[in-house]
């Protein structure tokens, strides 16, 4: 990412990265992200080999405070909700461009939906009647893809 001469003098010690960003302006925030960004994040000074200039890669990253068992997370990343379901290698069927993660259901920041889901997945009124397999699934689960998927809105974007 390039920022501008004048953008990167803003990114002093005094800045917040709350100056800058939004991430926890919804409902129901994360604790870790209202605690500090720089749990998950390196501050813009500062190099990443992770995506979104994270400290480690996703899963490892939530499983280093959310325990394993506790959630049901299996040997080989798979378990969580569903005995067996996929947490890794798969692509992440809202987002195929990226792989399969925590993420890929839950909002790291912050969300309006219980327990940090990043859809309102539940919701009868979607395409999907409250049937929250179905909206990755909806091929199985409904048939047909529905025209207007509701994370299509800006606003459910992470
Ligand atoms: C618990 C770990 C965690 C914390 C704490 C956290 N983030 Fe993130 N952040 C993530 C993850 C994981 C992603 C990648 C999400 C994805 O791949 O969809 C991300 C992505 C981002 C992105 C990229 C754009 C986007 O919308 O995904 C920005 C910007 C960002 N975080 C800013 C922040 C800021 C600012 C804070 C503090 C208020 C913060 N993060 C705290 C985990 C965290
Ligand atoms: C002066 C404003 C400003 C401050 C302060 C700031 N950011 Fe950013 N940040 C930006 C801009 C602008 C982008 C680029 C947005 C884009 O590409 O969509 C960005 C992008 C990001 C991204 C995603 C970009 C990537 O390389 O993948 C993350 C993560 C992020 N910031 C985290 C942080 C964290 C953590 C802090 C605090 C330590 C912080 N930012 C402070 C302006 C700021
Ligand atoms: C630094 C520790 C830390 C990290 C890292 C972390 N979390 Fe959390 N998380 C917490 C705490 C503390 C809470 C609030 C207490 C609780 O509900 O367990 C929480 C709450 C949650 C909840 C809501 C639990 C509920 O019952 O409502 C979810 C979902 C969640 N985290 C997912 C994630 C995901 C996904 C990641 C990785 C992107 C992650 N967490 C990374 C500490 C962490
Ligand atoms: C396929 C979607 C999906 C993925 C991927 C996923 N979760 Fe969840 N997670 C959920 C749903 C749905 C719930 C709510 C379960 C309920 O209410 O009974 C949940 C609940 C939670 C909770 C609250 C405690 C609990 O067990 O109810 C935590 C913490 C959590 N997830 C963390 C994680 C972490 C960490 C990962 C990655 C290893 C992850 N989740 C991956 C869908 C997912
Ligand atoms: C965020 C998207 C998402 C959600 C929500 C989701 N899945 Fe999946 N599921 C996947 C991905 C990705 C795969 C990997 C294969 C693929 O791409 O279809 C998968 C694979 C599976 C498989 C095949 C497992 C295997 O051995 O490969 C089953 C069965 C399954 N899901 C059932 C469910 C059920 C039941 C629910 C609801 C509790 C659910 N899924 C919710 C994304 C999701």
């Amino acid at each position: 990412m390039t920022l501008s001469l004048g953008l990167s003098s803003a990114f002093g010690e005094e800045s917040s990265c709350n100056d800058c960003h939004t991430m926890i302006e919804r409902a129901l925030p994360h604790e870790p992200a209202v605690a500090e960004c720089t749990i998950c994040h390196v501050t813009h000074e500062e190099e990443s080999r992770f995506p979104n200039r994270l400290v480690d890669d996703i899963n490892p990253l939530c499983l280093t405070c959310h325990n394993e068992k506790s959630i049901g997370v299996q040997p080989g990343m798979r378990g969580h909700i569903i005995t067996n379901h996929p947490l890794s290698g798969a692509s992440d069927r809202i987002h195929p461009e990226k792989p399969m993660s925590c993420a890929s259901c839950h909002n790291p920041h912050s969300s309006d939906q219980e327990t940090l889901l990043r859809y309102d997945f539940r919701d009868k009124v979607t395409p999907y009647g409250g049937n929250f397999c179905a909206t990755c699934h909806w091929d199985i689960a409904i048939g047909s893809k529905p025209p207007t998927p509701p994370w299509s809105s800006p606003e459910q974007k992470p």
